[in-house]
């Protein structure tokens, strides 16, 4: 499909309320480092989670008069600062939504998470409003196959941030197109769960939160700053290899390989930022503490646990769910005191954006 196929030019008139729920997901190959329009540099593979979401609703009727009335309240906080944001975004999409132009809408999100937690909340958050403004669409107006909705949602979601438009499905899912999977596109991500070992069905995500503060540079800056890396075309090379490694990898359940293979991105696009101009560090102390002792208990134990990074200082754990209660008892013990106030989220894979309402 191409860009324009997502223009819907459907005009209706309505009162109405849809509410969904959308988690957040970690990147086993990152993206990072994007062309204009949100368009990847390289293709990337998450996992979708299950505990880590979003809520939020949509309210529409009719416009009052030629304002742009769209009031946004956050975390039970009527007009949230947050909502500049938003009203930007939503101005920036009205081409895909006729409906846009002619609606009021009242919107109310919440997280499930703490708030400044130090979890990106962009992926959720914009997976989960993706979900309502295309709800609303299809219950209005001539109606496409339900496989046009899915790509929708998550091409809007792209649009208000990449990662995003890997929320609206899972367990596994792929943005970006890639000589690996059939059917994969730079505009929306596509659901890559068929195929995969059952080592992988129920694999599970600790998240170990070192700091919470925002971040001092914000992942948009990081993307831009790949365009002038030196080391910018290896990366998108290797990333691109990564993912035809990990399509064989989740066939084939080879742990140590998977371990591996995401430890490495990890690293790798914290190198990136390390090797940026200007550079920068995410990683905190804790981080490298807690990495260094996930490497030891490894070694000593051989219990198939690696780590993943974020955008930030957090580390992600991820493990079968056969190790859960080894894996778990070793955090409580020896991660936890790393965390900021022993913060931490026990998650696991999850399907994607879920319809409430
Ligand atoms: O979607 P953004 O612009 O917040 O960028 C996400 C970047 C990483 O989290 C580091 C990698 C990824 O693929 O999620």
């Amino acid at each position: 499909m191409i860009e324009q196929d997502f223009i819907c030019t459907d005009d209706f008139e309505a009162n109405g309320i849809v509410k969904w729920k959308s988690p957040s997901n970690i990147a086993l190959v990152k993206y990072w480092g994007k062309k204009d329009n949100q368009i990847p540099q390289n293709p990337s593979i998450s996992f979708t989670l299950s505990k880590s979401h979003t809520t939020t609703s949509v309210e529409f009727k009719p416009k009052k008069n030629n304002e742009n009335n769209i009031l946004f309240d956050f975390q039970d906080v009527k007009n949230h600062p947050f909502g500049h944001k938003i009203k930007l975004f939503i101005s920036s999409i009205d081409k895909y939504f006729k409906f846009l132009k002619n609606h009021d809408l009242h919107i109310k999100s919440q997280n499930n998470f703490p708030h400044s937690s130090g979890i990106a909340s962009s992926a959720s958050s914009m997976s989960c409003l993706s979900s309502c403004l295309v709800d609303i669409e299809s219950l209005n107006s001539k109606s496409k196959e339900d496989s046009y909705y899915m790509k929708k949602k998550s091409f809007i979601a792209r649009l208000g941030s990449g990662s995003a438009s890997r929320s609206t499905e899972g367990p596994i899912t792929l943005w970006g197109s890639s000589n690996s999977y059939l059917g994969s596109s730079d505009l929306y991500a596509i659901n890559i769960s068929d195929d995969v070992n059952k080592v992988f069905h129920d694999y599970q995500n600790s998240i170990l939160i070192i700091d919470p503060g925002v971040k001092k540079i914000s992942s948009s800056i990081g993307h831009k700053l790949m365009n002038e890396n030196p080391f910018s075309n290896t990366r998108f090379d290797l990333a691109r290899n990564n993912i035809s490694r990990l399509k064989e990898i989740f066939k084939s359940g080879h742990l140590d390989d998977f371990i591996n293979l995401t430890e490495s991105e990890a690293l790798m696009i914290h190198s990136l930022m390390l090797s940026s101009n200007p550079y920068f560090i995410l990683m905190k102390p804790n981080t490298l503490e807690v990495i260094q002792r996930v490497l030891e208990f490894r070694k000593d134990t051989k219990l198939p646990v690696s780590f993943t990074l974020d955008a930030g200082s957090n580390v992600h754990l991820l493990y079968p769910n056969s190790v859960k209660e080894s894996i778990q008892k070793f955090i409580e013990a020896d991660l936890l005191k790393f965390c900021k106030s022993n913060t931490h989220i026990h998650d696991s894979l999850g399907m994607g954006s879920e319809k409430l309402m």
